[in-house]
Parts: structure tokens; sequence; C-alpha cells
């Protein structure tokens, strides 16, 4: 059985990757990731506050011991230097250690000078990139319009800086995710990740406070993936669509194949029940296909986008509410 796929123009054993979080954050994570069968994973995001806040820290720590600006600028660079040199670290090191492919992360919310380290993640040896652009939303100043055109800056920005492919990783708070996503893909995007789950705080109404909700995500939060990979793989999207959230079983992986995914990410399921849930996915996903007699990916792929059917998805409203619920 071959459940090979293409994803950013690699090749993926299966499409089962594992997203960026703490599991791809450490070569240990990354090799166990490996060892259980992904194919592929997405490393723990570099995020663009990190790295000014790291240089805040130290402008304070200047402004006490010297006025020198050459010294100000050498702490700046270094510890820019430095945040980078462990980041690009984890790339050489996972290289050597597995032979999977593997996506470098950023994320960010602005232009700047984070887009100049782009360049040394590809030199390291990242097999593509991912960008996680994550632009506030909560401004009511600032029209949805701009809000998606800051999204395709960013974008076209740091596609200039690497050669190797870049995807993009959108949360799910726009206006019309189809319009931004082919303004995207045409922009150059290899690939799109659908979606970023935001964390979402709730009240403790017995305290009466703001506090964490759940990092989590649950299976029932993949319906607004899975409208998106099916409605962008009916209309022709050209570029990869990668389902994330909500993926909990290889039913899941099968459901987003069908709708016309390239691959999925998984993260929340692996904090559930551990990496090595990714062996009973890809096992699971095999049966699937046995079942149905599949030989590749490919011969499922999309199955359920090219149909008339996918108007479903783009039903709003319940029409007869108790019919529905029956
Ligand atoms: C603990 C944790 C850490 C995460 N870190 C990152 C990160 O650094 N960068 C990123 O783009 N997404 C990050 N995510 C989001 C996941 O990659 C994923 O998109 C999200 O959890 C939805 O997928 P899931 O339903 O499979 O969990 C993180 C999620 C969790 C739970």
């Amino acid at each position: 059985m071959n459940l090979n796929t293409s994803y950013l123009g690699l090749n993926l054993k299966n499409p089962i990757v594992v997203g960026s979080s703490t599991f791809t954050g450490t070569v240990d994570g990354i090799v166990k990731c490996a060892k259980a069968g992904a194919g592929a994973v997405v490393l723990k995001s570099l995020f663009e506050e990190q790295i000014l806040s790291d240089i805040k820290k130290e402008e304070g720590y200047t402004d006490i011991y010297t006025s020198n600006v050459d010294a100000d600028l050498y702490m700046k660079t270094f510890l820019r230097g430095n945040e980078i040199a462990i980041y690009t670290n984890l790339i050489r090191e996972a290289k050597k250690n597995v032979d999977i492919p593997i996506i470098a992360s950023i994320n960010c919310a602005d232009k700047g000078e984070w887009m100049s380290f782009a360049k040394e993640l590809q030199e390291a040896g990242a097999d593509a990139l991912e960008l996680n652009i994550a632009v506030s939303p909560f401004d009511k100043d600032v029209a949805s319009k701009d809000i998606e055109d800051e999204v395709v800056n960013i974008f076209k920005e740091v596609k200039k800086t690497v050669s190797i492919p870049v995807s993009v990783k959108l949360g799910d708070h726009f206006t019309n995710i189809g319009n931004l996503a082919f303004r995207l893909s045409m922009a150059g995007a290899a690939g799109l990740v659908l979606f970023n789950r935001f964390y979402n705080p709730t009240i403790d109404i017995e305290h009466m406070k703001v506090v964490p909700g759940s990092a989590l995500s649950v299976e029932e939060e993949n319906g607004s993936t899975l409208r998106w990979i099916s409605l962008l793989a009916a209309q022709g999207i050209p570029c990869c669509l990668s389902a994330s959230t909500g993926v909990h079983s290889a039913e899941d992986v099968v459901r987003q194949i069908l709708a016309g995914a390239s691959s999925v990410q998984v993260c929340s399921v692996l904090y559930k029940k551990g990496i090595d849930f990714i062996t009973e996915m890809v096992k699971g996903m095999e049966k699937w296909m046995q079942m149905h007699n599949f030989n590749s990916i490919n011969e499922f792929k999309g199955k359920c986008s090219a149909s008339a059917d996918v108007k479903v998805f783009e039903r709003l409203q319940y029409l007869r509410r108790n019919n529905d619920l029956n």
C-alpha cells in the first residue's frame, strides 16, 4: 500500500505531519515523531516576540552598565544571533537524526527585523518554511482588508528572501477565507495550513475571573477545517492544503484527504494519546484504504470535492431545525 503524498513539493511517506508544538521543539521529540511513523514535522515556531523581548531585557542591562553604543549593538546582535543559532542548530541536528522532511516555522504578526533570518533557516537545511501569520484582528479601527493585505505583504516579503517552499498557516478569523487563500496562493504560497487554533480564554464563574481555556482541541472542532479544505480544493486552488485543528483519528485523516488535503497536521491528539498514536493512525489509514480498494492516496484525494456535494459546505444556516437535528 502506497501512502506517499506530495506536500509543498516534498515527498512524504504518508500525509501525517506533526504540527508545530513542544514535540517538535527538541531533537529527541523529533526523533520520536519519526520513529512513530510521521510523514514530516513542523518545528516549534520561532516567535518574532521571543527575540524582541530578549533584546529589550538586555537593553536594560546595557543601559545600567554601559552607555557605549557599540556594546549595546553588540549585545543585540549577539542575542539575536544566539536565538537563531539555537534554532538553526535544531534544524541541523534534526536533519542529521531523521530522514523525514523538516519544516521550519516562524510565528509572526508584523513585517520587521525577523524577516532577515528566514534565509538562515534555509541555509541550516530546512526543507520548507511555514509562516504562522497572526495579524491581530482585535483593533476596531483596522479594516478587514488591511489585515488581509498585511498577511499577503508579510508573505511576499519573506518569500523574496528564500528559495525553499513557503506555506502560510492561517487562523479562521477572516471574513472571506477563500479570497485570502487564493491571493496567497497566487503570490506563490506553496501551501496553506488551515487552521491555526487560537488560544481561547474562558471565565471561571466561581471566582469571576478570566482564566486560560483548554490548550487542546477536541475532534468536533474539525468542521471549519473540513469546510475550507473542501471548498478551496473544489475551486481548484493551485497550492497544497494541510488540515490542522481537530484531526484526532485515522478516520479524520481520511476525511480531510477526501476533502482535498495533501497532508494533515496533528498536535492535540498526540498530547492526549502519546506520540506512538501516529503508528495507529497510519495503520488505520491503511486498513480503510484496503477496505475501499485504494492503493494510493491520489486515488481518493479530493474525491468528495469533485462532486456537486461540496455545495453543502456553502450552506450557513440550518433550514428546518427539527429535521436537521433528527
Ligand atoms: C502546546 C502547544 C504548542 C503549540 N505551539 C505552536 C507553535 O509554536 N507554532 C504554531 O504555529 N502552532 C503551535 N501550536 C498549534 C498547533 O500546531 C496546531 O495548529 C493546533 O493545536 C491545532 O491542531 P490540533 O487540533 O491537532 O491540536 C501549538 C499547540 C499546542 C497545543
